[in-house]
Order: C-alpha cells, then structure tokens, then sequence
C-alpha cells in the first residue's frame, strides 16, 4: 500500500473488492489492478466522504444498498469504437446478403449486442445492417444490453463527439448522423430510424437471461477476458443455446476458446459458427 494515498485501501481492502466484483459480475480482477481499483473507487469515497475502505465496503454489506449500482459501474471497463474490428462487420454483411436477402420485418432477423458498452457497437451493427438491405428500417431487431447502467444511458441518447467518427465513410456520416448545432456544435446524434431499430435493456451475463427466443448473431466482444475458463465456458454453453443453428457469434479478437468446438466451430477470426 502506497503511504501517500488519500484513502486506506489494504490488502484485505482490495481482496474485498476482488471478491465482491467477481460473485457479482464475474470480473477477476488480478493483483496489478490494485491502483486501477484504487483510483476508480476514491471517487465513491470522496462522494460519500468516507476515509477508509473498509467502512465504504461495508456499504456493499447490504445488497440492496444503491451504491451497489455505482461500485460495478466504476470497475466495469468500456473502452469502445465505432467499426471496432473491423472484419466482423465485413462479415457480417456479407453473412446478411448471402442468406437472409429475403428477410421481412414479418420476421426480423434478430441480433443480440451482449456488452454494448456506450452504444458504438450496436450502431455499427445498425449501420451494417441498413447499408446490407440498402435502406434505413431493414427487417432487423437489435438487442443491446450491458451491466453498466451509465454506459447504457449514453448508448439510449446516442450522441457522439464528432472525432468518434472520424474513420466513418463520408457516406456512412450522411446517412447515419445528424450534425449538432449551437450547444450541440461538435456533436453528432445517430439518425432516430436507426435508434428505433435497438432496445436496450440492463442485462448481467451471469444471471438468468428472460429473453425466450433465439438470435441469429449475437456479439459478445471483448468482455469474457475479464472472466475466468469456467464462467467463459458456462456462458458459452448459454450463448449456443440462444443461437439459431448456423448462427455466428463473433468473440472479441484476443478471445480464443478452443475448448467450445463441441457446440462452436471455429470460422475464422474470432467467428464461431453454431453446430
Ligand atoms: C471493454 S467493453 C467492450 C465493449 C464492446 N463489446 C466492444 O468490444 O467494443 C466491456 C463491456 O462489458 C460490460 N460488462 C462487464 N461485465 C459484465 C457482465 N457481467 N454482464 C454484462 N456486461 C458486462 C462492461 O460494462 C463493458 O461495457
């Protein structure tokens, strides 16, 4: 523990937090997270002018106390782009035009975006899918859901800084943001056709899921390397079960699970193909 620190934060402190975030998101947190963990809680220190650690996890004692909300979502991680990875949306896309060009809003195709963080993620999906069928409402249903409740706020408003767009296409901009003006100067909002076409919800993917029906691609990117093999595994086994036959799920790109070829197979890059 380093003396100059504003707060006690133990060993026993950080064990704490360790345990605590893993029983509830399945996060492991390894020992060279201790600063990282330090300095995202001392804001909820300072918040509720708590000196030690040990008194502030005491909060988390009650498990209905509202502070629990904001400790997962000051140790969740976010980072998030636009077209992040580029190579799933080509392959999605060309996945779309080679077998679901006779989709109809009868029957979406449905798409499941399982960490979306702040919203790029499932836009950009949005945004494949529209350029796919040509137009701004095809026969697609999205489903957005993240642990984080912040996150999710910011997707739901989808209002961007003008530079989180800077990669996109001249076209791609055109036709999926509106330009902020005056206050909003700076700003780009995602056009609300494409909005209408996801739903966020907050969704743990350690709990029991309520959706009943099955997706034909679920994204589940760069959030199963915060979790150890066994919860990796059991989520797998989760995700193959809410997969129509042949649907993809694309992982994130240091993702690799080879013990899942029983119900997956590999396609390429980080795109397993259900059995
Ligand atoms: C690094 S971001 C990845 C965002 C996006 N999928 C991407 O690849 O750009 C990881 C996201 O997983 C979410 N997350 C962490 N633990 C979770 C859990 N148990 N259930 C659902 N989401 C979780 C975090 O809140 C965060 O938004």
């Amino acid at each position: 523990m380093s003396s100059d620190r504003e707060f006690v934060f133990t060993a026993n402190d950080f064990a704490h937090v360790q345990k605590l975030i893993y029983e509830h998101a399945g996060i492991s947190l390894s020992e060279q997270k201790n600063d990282l963990v330090y300095s995202r809680l001392a804001k909820r220190l300072r918040k509720h002018k708590i000196h030690r650690f040990d008194t502030y996890l005491q909060l988390l004692d009650n498990t209905d106390h509202p502070e629990w909300e904001e400790f997962i979502n000051a140790l969740t991680t976010n980072l998030t782009s636009f077209f992040r990875e580029n190579h799933h949306f080509t392959r999605l896309s060309r996945h779309l035009k080679d077998n679901y060009a006779r989709a109809s809003t009868d029957k979406p195709i449905k798409i499941w975006c399982a960490a979306s963080s702040t919203g790029e993620e499932p836009y950009s999906i949005a945004m494949t899918v529209a350029s796919a069928f040509g137009k701004l409402n095809p026969p697609v249903k999205i489903l957005a859901t993240d642990l984080d409740t912040q996150v999710l706020a910011k997707a739901e408003k989808g209002i961007y800084q003008f530079d989180t767009i800077d990669k996109l296409s001249s076209l791609q901009k055109e036709h999926f943001f509106l330009k902020g003006n005056g206050a909003q100067a700076g700003q780009v909002m995602i056009r609300p056709e494409l909005k209408s076409l996801i739903t966020f919800n907050q969704l743990n993917l350690l709990s029991n899921w309520p959706m009943k029906g099955k997706f034909d691609f679920i994204f589940c990117r760069n959030v199963m390397i915060y979790f150890d093999k066994a919860t990796q595994y059991k989520l797998l086994e989760d995700f193959s079960k809410h997969l129509n036959k042949g649907g993809l799920l694309f992982v994130g790109h240091s993702e690799s699970f080879p013990e899942a070829s029983r119900i997956f197979k590999l396609d390429k890059q980080t795109v397993y193909v259900r059995c």
